[in-house]
């Protein structure tokens, strides 16, 4: 860990994070392994106090999605929105949408600072710029006593340039700082990303159709040759759309419409 003099300066303004969104609770932290782990630490306390997010400067073991882990280094938005699940009223059939509505809210702030119809959420919950990954995003939901958390991790490449990550992923990832020159805040952008969350999991609940129509239309695999692994099956096959569930439409070789409800994109 940095020693505590040198570090350099947290780029969260705390008391503005909660004076400009709906959040009750920012537990900060200068540096942790992951914003998600220690949100599952303080989960009961975190709902109590809650909404929250749970905030690091650097994040130094951030775990991805299907137990990958996610690389970022100082200069990423890297944090852990803590929701009390009963809060969200969704029907059970489609809460599989928590994710990409997520994804969606990402990427309007994103697309708010620069890069406009160069970004897009691919399914089931990235935000990619000119088919590169700039936001994963890993929705959990936890058990605390009789509530159950709903934890939504996000981390974004903002001021950190992927030129200084590993190779394996440097081609297929982007920060904001690798296509637009000037700086952005944080504060700000986890701001506006907060406020536009709120707005996307309303119009999850109020008009799940008009959202996933949005989602469509920013879908990055629509009209895609895909291979997709769910589980043990592989599918390949031209992307359809994302339907009212969440489940990716597949058209395959033979014809079928067919929906996948899991998986992880192999090639696009
Ligand atoms: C993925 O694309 O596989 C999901 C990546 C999710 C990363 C974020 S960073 C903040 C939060 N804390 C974690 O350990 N993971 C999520």
């Amino acid at each position: 860990m940095t020693d505590r003099a040198t570090r350099p300066a947290s780029q969260f303004d705390v008391s503005r994070i909660l004076r400009e969104t709906s959040l009750r609770c920012v537990e900060y932290h200068p540096e942790l392994a992951s914003t998600s782990d220690t949100a599952r630490e303080l989960l009961a306390q975190l709902l109590d106090a809650g909404p929250a997010v749970v905030l690091a400067d650097v994040q130094t073991a951030g775990r991805g999605r299907s137990g990958r882990s996610w690389f970022s280094t100082a200069g990423a938005l890297t944090c852990s929105v803590v929701l009390d699940a009963a809060a969200i009223a969704v029907p059970p059939a489609q809460r599989g949408l928590i994710s990409i509505a997520a994804g969606a809210a990402v990427h309007d702030a994103i697309a708010a600072r620069g890069p406009g119809s160069r970004a897009g959420v691919k399914w089931p919950n990235d935000v990619m710029i000119d088919e590169r990954k700039v936001c994963g995003i890993l929705t959990e939901q936890i058990p605390a006593g009789d509530r159950q958390g709903l934890l939504i991790g996000i981390g974004i490449n903002v001021n950190n340039s992927v030129r200084d990550a590993p190779p394996e992923i440097r081609d297929s990832a982007v920060a904001l700082c690798d296509i637009r020159p000037e700086a952005v805040s944080l504060t700000e952008l986890l701001i506006d990303l907060l406020n536009r969350l709120d707005h996307r999991l309303q119009q999850l609940q109020r008009s799940p159709g008009e959202l996933v129509q949005q989602l469509n239309t920013i879908h990055v695999l629509n009209g895609k040759r895909v291979v997709i692994q769910s589980g043990v099956t592989r599918h390949e096959g031209i992307c359809q759309e994302i339907a009212i569930d969440g489940a990716l439409i597949i058209r395959t070789p033979a014809g079928d419409r067919t929906p996948i409800r899991a998986g992880t994109v192999l090639t696009f």
